[in-house]
């Protein structure tokens, strides 16, 4: 357990004896305010680059100062307990100690450090990198990686490797999923009619959407345990593939296998087998997009072994690079490398330093065995949590590991918006960070997905402030 705690005791002031979370100036303060003020004269990322004034986008007003593990000191000195994980960018807690310096270790050992163009020559870290990475899927002989940074690039990857290998023009997208921002994924994205509204004379007019597997949002039962099935047969097989594009133009079905920041939410075994038989029957490339779930977050490294439903593509990022570099990867699998030409490619794709984060993190997760500390943690969340469905206010708590959410809402169809983000502000004000999410008007959940390696104790401490604002 000490190594969880990495090198708190001489991290902050305010953690001397103040214990966490721990509010030295009502949140945002002042110096929050005044570099948020900053930042938005300076910098074009997706928040400050608004125009008008408006809270999506972005969603608490903290300036970071300092991190470690699942901690978090912003510029007014306040320090939080961070239940997001840098929405999962820090599996492994921020700065963690152990991952970087083996990581420095590993890129001395192969004699490259930092950048290199790994995709033009080989490398033999890459080689390594890939054996011992694929050593984390049950089938991994039958993949080969491709290395890009970020989540979006390896879904482009997947849906050009998918066009090149079919030969076909077409994509059925599973709404609700999130692929990416860049102008394939987001093509393939079904989640918010604004992106299509804006860059609509950019998107691929060749994508078609099916229904998700959104159980909790269902539009076909009122409950999970009704399901009829009716989001495939009905939906996907006689009027998508029917009326709108036939079978045999598709290329590549693209889903997220446990739906995360549109819903939280694992897709139904029988919705993944159908999707594989139909994949089967017409020759089309199966594409999981595991960004967010995998990596370890479910419980298993790979969501799709929950199933055994085996996808042709399926792709990581968020914390593959250890939190050390960014690193993002399509697993492709063998037979279709055999056929498809180069077309495809990425400059910092692969760049020893983000190998390095990724061996390094994976030898961290053997040693310290953090899959069952992902169960146990789940666990602990999950008793708590269910608790809470009780309340008033809660609809529904769900979701399975460190992949989890609340879900606010009076009933099914009464998604409580405002409400959601009142409960994220007063967590915020006593020191816990969390994220909202949801998908169309149903933006009424918070994440709960915190690093692998929070102390139980703050863990324990960001759950009881969470019930005690709840069951006001
Ligand atoms: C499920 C999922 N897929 C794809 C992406 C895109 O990843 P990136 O932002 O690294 O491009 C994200 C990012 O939030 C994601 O959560």
């Amino acid at each position: 357990m000490e190594v969880f705690l990495m090198s708190l005791n001489d991290w902050s002031e305010h953690l001397q004896g103040n214990g966490v979370p721990y509010i030295n100036t009502n949140p945002p303060g002042p110096y929050s305010l005044d570099k948020i003020k900053e930042a938005k004269k300076y910098v074009t990322s997706y928040w400050t680059g608004k125009k008008k004034d408006s809270d999506d986008g972005w969603d608490l007003p903290l300036t970071v100062k300092k991190v470690a593990n699942s901690l978090i000191e912003d510029v007014d000195g306040n320090v939080y307990i961070d239940l997001n994980a840098g929405i999962s960018t820090a599996n492994f807690g921020y700065n963690n100690p152990e991952i970087w310096i083996r990581a420095q270790e590993i890129m001395n050992e192969y004699g490259v450090l930092g950048i290199f163009p790994s995709n033009d020559y080989n490398l033999p870290l890459m080689i390594d990198a890939s054996k011992k990475l694929l050593s984390t899927v049950p089938q991994g002989p039958r993949y080969r990686v491709h290395y890009a940074c970020d989540g979006t690039e390896a879904n482009e990857a997947a849906i050009k490797t998918a066009v090149s290998f079919t030969g076909r023009g077409c994509v059925v997208s599973f709404m609700g999923g999130f692929f990416g921002r860049t102008m394939g994924s987001l093509s393939c994205m079904a989640q918010k009619s604004r992106d299509a509204d804006t860059f609509r004379s950019l998107r691929s007019s060749n994508v078609y959407y099916a229904e998700g597997a959104n159980c909790p949002n269902c539009i076909f039962c009122d409950q999970p345990e009704d399901c009829n099935g009716y989001c495939i047969e009905k939906l996907l097989k006689d009027r998508v593939l029917t009326h709108q594009v036939s079978p045999e133009e598709v290329a590549a079905f693209i889903m997220e296998p446990y739906t995360t920041g549109g819903l939280m939410n694992p897709a139904p075994e029988e919705f993944l087998k159908s999707a594989r038989e139909i994949c089967d029957e017409y020759g089309i490339v199966l594409i999981f997009d595991e960004v967010q779930s995998g990596m370890g977050r479910s419980g298993k490294m790979w969501v799709h072994e929950h199933h055994g439903v085996e996808p042709d593509i399926f792709t990581s990022a968020k914390s593959l690079g250890g939190g050390v570099s960014p690193l993002s990867a399509a697993f492709i699998r063998d037979e279709i490398m055999e056929e498809v030409p180069a077309y495809h490619g990425s400059t910092y794709g692969g760049a020893p330093i983000s190998l390095a984060g990724n061996m390094a993190a994976l030898e961290y997760m053997d040693k310290h065995q953090l899959l069952d500390r992902v169960k146990d943690l789940g666990n602990v969340i999950g008793k708590r949590v269910s608790e809470w469905d009780d309340y008033h206010n809660v609809w529904q708590t769900r979701g399975w590991g460190l992949l989890r959410a609340v879900d606010f809402r009076e009933d099914k169809n009464k998604p409580m918006v405002e409400y959601k983000s009142q409960i994220q502000g007063e967590l915020f004000k006593q020191g816990i960070i969390t994220m909202s999410g949801g998908q169309g008007r149903y933006l009424s959940m918070l994440r709960l997905i915190p690093s692998f390696t929070i102390p139980d104790e703050h863990l324990n401490i960001a759950l009881d402030i969470f019930e005690n604002i709840i069951r006001k």
